[in-house]
C-alpha cells in the first residue's frame, strides 16, 4: 500500500480538493487498494468541519466528492505516509518544521511538482478568501497536478490494476 497525504493550511479547501480527485483517480484506475489517500492542515482552526461548501460545490460539478473532515497534520503522521504533498512554500516549510528526522523531511515535497506542464509557480493559491474563480483554479491545479502523482506512483512503486 502506498501510502499519501495531502496537506493545506486550514485543511477545508485545497487539501481536500485534491484529496477527492485523487480518491475518484485512484478509482478509475481500479488501484483503490494499492493506494490510501488522506489530507490535513497545518493549522487547527478548522478541526472537525467538512470541506469548505464553496469547495463541495466546485468539486460536485464536476462529479467529484470531497469526504474530508478536517484534522490538524501531527509529527506522528510522518511514520504513517509514503507521500507528504504541500499546496504551498508556506506549506512545505511548516512541515519541514515539523518533520522529526531526514527520512520524514525526503517524504514532503509540493504537490506540483508531480504536474509535468506546471509553470515556474509551483503553488496551489489559497482560495479562502476570494471568489468563486479561485476555487475553480485550485480545482483544476489540482487535477492536473494528481494525475501526474498518480502517473509518477505507477512508475515508481510498481503499481498494477489488479
Ligand atoms: P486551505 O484554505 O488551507 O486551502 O484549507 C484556508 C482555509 C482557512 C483559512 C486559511 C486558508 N483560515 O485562515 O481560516
Amino acid at each position: 500500500m502506498v501510502r499519501i497525504c495531502f496537506v493545506c493550511l486550514g485543511n477545508i479547501c485545497r487539501s481536500p480538493t485534491a484529496e477527492g480527485i485523487m480518491l475518484a483517480m485512484v478509482a478509475e484506475s481500479g488501484l483503490t487498494d494499492q493506494i490510501s489517500i488522506d489530507s490535513a492542515g497545518t493549522g487547527a482552526w478548522h478541526v472537525g468541519e467538512p470541506a469548505d461548501a464553496r469547495s463541495r460545490a466546485c468539486a460536485a460539478g464536476r462529479g467529484v466528492d470531497l469526504p474530508s473532515i478536517a484534522r490538524r497534520f501531527e509529527p506522528s503522521d510522518f511514520a504513517r505516509f509514503d507521500h507528504v504533498l504541500a499546496m504551498d512554500e508556506s506549506n512545505l516549510a511548516d512541515l519541514l518544521e515539523l518533520a522529526p528526522d531526514a527520512s520524514s523531511r525526503s517524504r514532503v515535497a509540493l504537490l506540483r511538482r508531480f504536474d509535468p506542464a506546471s509553470p515556474g509557480d509551483l503553488e496551489v493559491p489559497d482560495p479562502y478568501h476570494g471568489g468563486r474563480r479561485g476555487f475553480d483554479d485550485v480545482f483544476e491545479i489540482c487535477e492536473a497536478a494528481c494525475r501526474g502523482l498518480l502517473d509518477h506512483l505507477i512508475t515508481h512503486h510498481d503499481l498494477r490494476r489488479r
